[in-house]
């Protein structure tokens, strides 16, 4: 899949502006506080309906406007082209100019994964955020886990509701149970899979980019553990959970209080790696996102890479380049373009206050 052509209006600090992308290597250039994370943020925007740095859709509008725009062109097969206005009732998205009512019809049409130097923070995160990237990553590639997540989530509200009862009704709290299982079995197994896939790429990667003799990887913390009978085991716990979670007037246990470990060589990334070892199992981890999401829907998805080259050295940097200049669409944003890029003529463009123009003949 290939952005070709991105298109703003109002948006962040861009008043109006036209990229046409590479298939190939993309360099957005300029000095801090232009626009280069607005554009990927866009872009970011443009695959989730959502942003990476906000929740709120308000601030994504330009001082002083009523509504931001952004569209795209996806070519993917045939082209298609995607568009979302934000304004400050909500935001209206489009699929080839029809209107869509549902985010999940428009998200996965462009398929993006950004890496930027904020990921670091999930490591520290609570775990609900590390959740939340696998949530987001399986709901891409198959949009009826969101409905399972969904309504789980619902569920989990009646039941914590239920249990802040006094006296409450243990035959419908028995029921949520049942409708519960049925939606987490499907998550599980989903999960599983996302770190089984993830796994598989994820340790060659690392030795790869880091040229270390180490081994990374995930491990998914899974409430029914590695059984394989996920449904008796989810029937197991909530039968033992039942009377602590009616003392305790909350559901203790479930896939809401799962987490997921990066690990380097077999221990927590948070209990020994150093900086720069974390940053490389957090590019390893996004990387294999990319080999999973091709795995699964034989698709290659759009990498994002903001302002991540000038975090690392001169020999990390060419072999991250190495690694995806042939095989992906990069949009790649950097204070300064190292030499050896150069030499790969990536297409440049240079953002100057909400400005963005193509640069002819690489040096400025
Ligand atoms: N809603 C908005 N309306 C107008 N300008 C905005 C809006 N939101 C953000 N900006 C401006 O956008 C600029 C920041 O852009 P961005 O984060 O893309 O910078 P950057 O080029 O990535 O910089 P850096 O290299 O420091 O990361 C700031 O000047 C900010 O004031
Ligand atoms: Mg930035």
């Amino acid at each position: 899949m290939i952005v070709r052509q991105l298109n703003l209006r109002n948006y962040r600090n861009y008043e109006k502006a036209q990229i046409v992308f590479d298939p190939g290597m993309n360099l957005i250039t300029g000095n801090n506080a232009q626009g280069k994370t607005n554009l990927i943020e866009s872009l970011v925007y443009l695959s989730l309906t959502r942003s990476h740095r906000i929740s709120s859709d308000r601030q994504l509008i330009r001082e002083g406007c009523e509504f931001a725009e952004a569209s795209c062109t996806v070519s993917d097969g045939d082209d298609k082209k995607i568009s979302a206005v934000i304004h400050s009732a909500g935001k209206n998205l489009m699929i080839n100019r029809v209107p869509v009512k549902r985010s999940s019809e428009f998200v996965g049409i462009l398929n993006t994964v950004l890496f930027s130097p904020d990921d670091l923070g999930i490591f520290t995160d609570a775990p609900r955020e590390r959740r939340r990237i696998v949530n987001q990553e399986i709901t891409k590639i198959s949009p009826k886990q969101l409905y399972a997540l969904n309504r789980y989530a619902n569920l989990l509200k009646q039941k914590n509701t239920l249990l802040k009862m006094y006296n409450p009704d243990l035959s419908y709290l028995d029921i949520l149970d049942e409708q519960m299982i049925r939606e987490e079995v499907e998550i599980i197994r989903a999960r599983r899979r996302f770190t089984e896939g993830i796994n598989s790429h994820m340790e060659g990667i690392y030795r790869n980019l880091s040229d270390e003799d180490a081994s990374a990887g995930i491990v998914y913390d899974c409430c029914t553990g590695n059984d394989e009978n996920i449904e008796e085991s989810l029937k197991n716990m909530y039968r033992n959970a039942r009377q602590k979670d009616l003392e305790n007037h909350v559901s203790s246990c479930g896939i809401h209080r799962e987490d997921l470990i990066f690990t380097l060589n077999g221990k927590n990334v948070l209990l020994t790696a150093s900086q720069g070892q974390k940053r490389m199992v957090m590019l390893a981890f996004k990387l294999s996102i990319l080999e999973f999401i091709n795995d699964i829907t034989g698709k290659k998805a759009v990498l994002l890479l903001d302002d991540v080259l000038s975090e690392l050295d001169r020999s990390r940097q060419k072999k991250l380049i190495d690694m995806i200049k042939n095989s992906y669409q990069c949009i790649i944003t950097c204070t300064e373009i190292p030499e050896f890029l150069k030499k790969e003529n990536p297409c440049e463009f240079y953002v100057e206050n909400g400005k963005i123009n193509r640069v002819t003949g690489g040096r400025r």
